[in-house]
């Protein structure tokens, strides 16, 4: 190796400029080294990784996080290896770095880009501050399937709300320009088509025509495309027939020719050589042909690049202007994050971890976040100066381990602040609270607690129920055939009902759960997913009025499991399913004739409808929706349209409410779904407040892939509604002209 030179002084040049400069003095190998992204040692530095970076064999490093290793990787490079090139340093910051946010489903529910934004942004800042540069979120996925554990990790269902929130999140992890203090490069993820795994088992395959892939799966890639994300990562799984990975369709045609994307790609964690697993590719060396033939700038975990890319270059395979190009995004994210005048961290320069600022900003979005699914009479909130004792039962209610969820490696339990702390320090000494764990985890099936949990519940005025997952029951490969309650829980809630005292059932988890019989045994439900450090005093806070929930649901809840995929953009068939045209199983005699069931779109045992729909949650407040009208009644191709509808608190606290604007294309190219989310807004109301709530709809708002895959808006009636779900029954129509019209 010749001897060091340092390229770490600043050049008066743009980033393109010294791209090109620094790329004029690397040799192939060195490029190559910039294309390996490896996994640090945990904690301290190999023999091998040191010589590995001395030797320019590594572009990044993920999974360190402890600073002085970290400013020694940095060193290794800067200092001893012969171009000075630093390194990206990457790690899943998913949802909170030591602060930890409610998971990114839950996240969704806040309907709210600015707690998004917010939450992503102290992640940021506080990853950063050990000199982590590189996240790999927001994972934009759209899956309709809640047993695929990773659904957690989403923002939901729905492409358009999927979109504004990824890009939210990407604002708050880059800040207004990398390179400025506290930012870190985010990596929009898997691209594409992951949460259409078969059964919802993780790493499945998946099969999604072109069509639904550009108006469904694609839309809000090109959403935080547009929005500047640093860098995209591929897909595990195999995407109609070919690995993601090495999918040039997906890569080069769609992502660097249509969107001209032009940030980093990394695969995902040694996806290029489990192409070979796939039986896509025969060996190391093809897998990582094909990988570099679609665009994989960068390889994540495994060694396929450095091992065969000289080799492939030197066949004539792949071209050095092939390897030129990946590397000068490589290089330019480095350049755009400053990592060459700024390699080290001082920890000074930044906020503390978990301070009180970033508490608060995680409450809030734990506030937000949470759904309230059921409120009989209301019976919430709960007040304190009408209770003399609240029994507060079940395997979540104290456990600030299970209650950050899935992806935290870095968060810790010991920061969280449980229900039961929380509730405690609320109701102080006004108000005795009973604690009985019931269960000693979410799984248990040992009943050796229902008697104390009974006895609790009986002397008390209130009970609350803190039920739901443990945090592995969701995330990367850890997926459910059954999506109910696990253990018995439901066991618990039935014992403790049976007591008579009003019951309100708060539920933790990573997806959609199938509750049915939960939602009829409470009194009140409210869902919190895994609300994160904060979940505590933002549920207590909840319970006791201090705040209204104002949560909506990012993602459909079926009933039972047989009814997935079940979501609320469906296309209508041409029997779509009403209220007088399905049967109900209980309603059909014995031995009935052939055609006498409905013979439209429905499950026998199930019906057509969700347990609750899209969009859904209710609040402390009442809000009622009027007096929708537009602008026009007609505009045309090129022109916006103005929506408007009142919306008046009917109810007796301040509230927020998310305001939702649907759209029905009534007839298509190809066909269009019943509704579409278009547009929300969140307002806080007084009681008796009235808003007069407007949406723009800009024709280009409307418009989808044709059966030739163009993009393309069509002449027509649309339909819109206004309301606080996707079930919203307030209505009107508009005619959409083209411009020869
Ligand atoms: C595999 C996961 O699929 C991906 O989302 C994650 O970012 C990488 N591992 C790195 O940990």
């Amino acid at each position: 190796m010749t001897k060091a030179v340092n390229v770490a002084n600043p050049f008066p040049d743009s980033i393109k400029v010294r791209v090109q400069k620094l790329m004029s003095r690397m040799g192939l190998d060195e490029k190559i080294g910039q294309m390996s992204q490896v996994n640090g040692s945990g904690g301290w530095i190999n023999d091998h990784l040191a010589w590995s970076l001395r030797e320019s064999r590594v572009g990044s490093v993920l999974n360190e996080v402890n600073i002085d290793v970290i400013n020694e990787l940095q060193r290794l490079c800067v200092e001893e290896s012969r171009l000075g090139i630093p390194l990206l340093i990457g790690r899943d910051v998913i949802h909170g770095f030591k602060t930890i946010f409610p998971i990114p489903l839950g996240q969704a529910a806040s309907w709210d880009p600015e707690v998004i934004r917010q939450g992503a942004s102290v992640a940021a800042a506080e990853a950063a501050s050990v000199g982590i540069n590189w996240t790999f979120a927001p994972m934009i996925d759209i899956t309709r399937d809640p047993r695929w554990g990773r659904i957690a990790e989403s923002l939901g269902e729905d492409p358009y709300l999927c979109g504004i929130l990824g890009a939210a999140m990407v604002k708050g992890f880059q800040g207004d320009k990398l390179g400025q203090a506290g930012s870190i490069a985010a990596c929009a993820k898997h691209f594409a088509g992951y949460g259409a795994s078969e059964g919802g088992r993780d790493y499945n395959t998946v099969n999604i025509p072109e069509n639904e892939m550009r108006n469904v799966h694609l839309r809000p890639f090109k959403h935080v495309a547009d929005a500047g994300v640093a860098s995209f990562m591929s897909a595990f799984c195999d995407l109609n027939g070919v690995p993601a990975t090495g999918n040039a369709w997906l890569m080069d045609d769609v992502l660097r020719k249509e969107w001209n994307y032009d940030g980093l790609v990394v695969s995902d964690w040694e996806s290029v050589v489990e192409m070979t697993v796939h039986g896509f590719t025969k060996d190391d060396q093809s897998a990582a042909l094909e990988a570099v033939t679609a665009g994989i700038d960068m390889e994540m975990a495994s060694s396929s690049y450095i091992d065969h890319l000289e080799k492939l270059v030197a066949d004539g395979k792949v071209t050095i202007e092939q390897i030129d190009k990946m590397v000068a995004r490589i290089l330019s994210l480095k350049f755009e994050l400053g990592l060459f005048e700024n390699p080290y961290i001082d920890p000074a320069n930044f906020s503390a971890l978990l301070n009180d600022e970033h508490l608060k900003v995680a409450k809030e979005a734990a506030v937000k976040s949470c759904v309230l699914l059921k409120n009989k009479e209301k019976i919430l909130p709960l007040s304190k100066s009408k209770l003399q004792s609240v029994a507060l039962i079940g395997p979540l209610a104290d456990d600030g381990f299970e209650q950050l969820g899935t992806w935290v490696f870095d968060g810790e339990a010991q920061h969280s602040i449980t229900c039961r702390r929380a509730i405690e320090e609320l109701l102080g000494d006004d108000v005795k609270v009973n604690f009985s764990q019931g269960l000693d985890n979410p799984r248990s099936t040992d009943h050796a607690g229902f008697a104390h949990a009974i006895e609790t519940a009986s002397n008390s005025d209130a009970v609350i129920m803190l039920v739901g997952e443990e945090a592995f029951m969701s995330g990367e490969a850890h997926s459910r055939a059954e999506i109910n309650l696990p253990g018995d829980q439901e066991k618990l809630i039935e014992a403790v009902k049976a007591t008579g005292t009003p019951l309100i059932v708060v539920i933790m988890a990573g997806r959609p759960l199938t509750i049915e019989k939960v939602v009829e045994q409470a009194d009140a439900l409210l869902y919190a997913w895994h609300p994160g450090t904060m979940g505590g005093p933002a549920i207590a806070d909840l319970l006791f009025g201090v705040e209204s929930p104002s949560g909506k649901l990012p993602v459909t809840f079926p009933r039972m499991v047989g009814q997935i995929p079940i979501y609320y953009s469906h296309k209508n068939t041409g029997r779509p399913a009403t209220e007088d045209s399905y049967v109900r199983m209980e309603d059909i005699p014995v031995r009935p004739p052939q055609t006498s069931l409905g013979m439209t779109s429905f499950h026998l045992d199930a019906g057509f409808k969700p347990l609750f729909p899209f969009g859904y949650g209710l609040s402390y407040g009442a809000f009622h929706y009027s007096k929708i009208t537009m602008s026009h009644s007609s505009i045309v191709i090129g022109e916006s349209i103005e929506v408007f509808a009142d919306v008046l608190n009917t109810g007796e606290h301040v509230a927020e409410e998310v305001v939702q604007l649907y759209v029905r294309d009534l007839v298509g190219n190809v066909t269009r779904p019943v509704k579409e989310l278009k547009g929300f807004k969140r307002v806080r109301l007084v009681p008796g407040e009235r808003e007069r709530i407007s949406f723009t709809l800009h024709t280009d708002d409307l418009a989808f892939f044709d059966r030739k895959n163009n993009l393309i808006t069509e002449s027509g009636k649309f339909h819109v509604w206004i309301g606080g779900s996707s079930e919203a029954s307030l209505w009107a129509e508009f005619e959409i002209f083209g411009k020869t019209v």
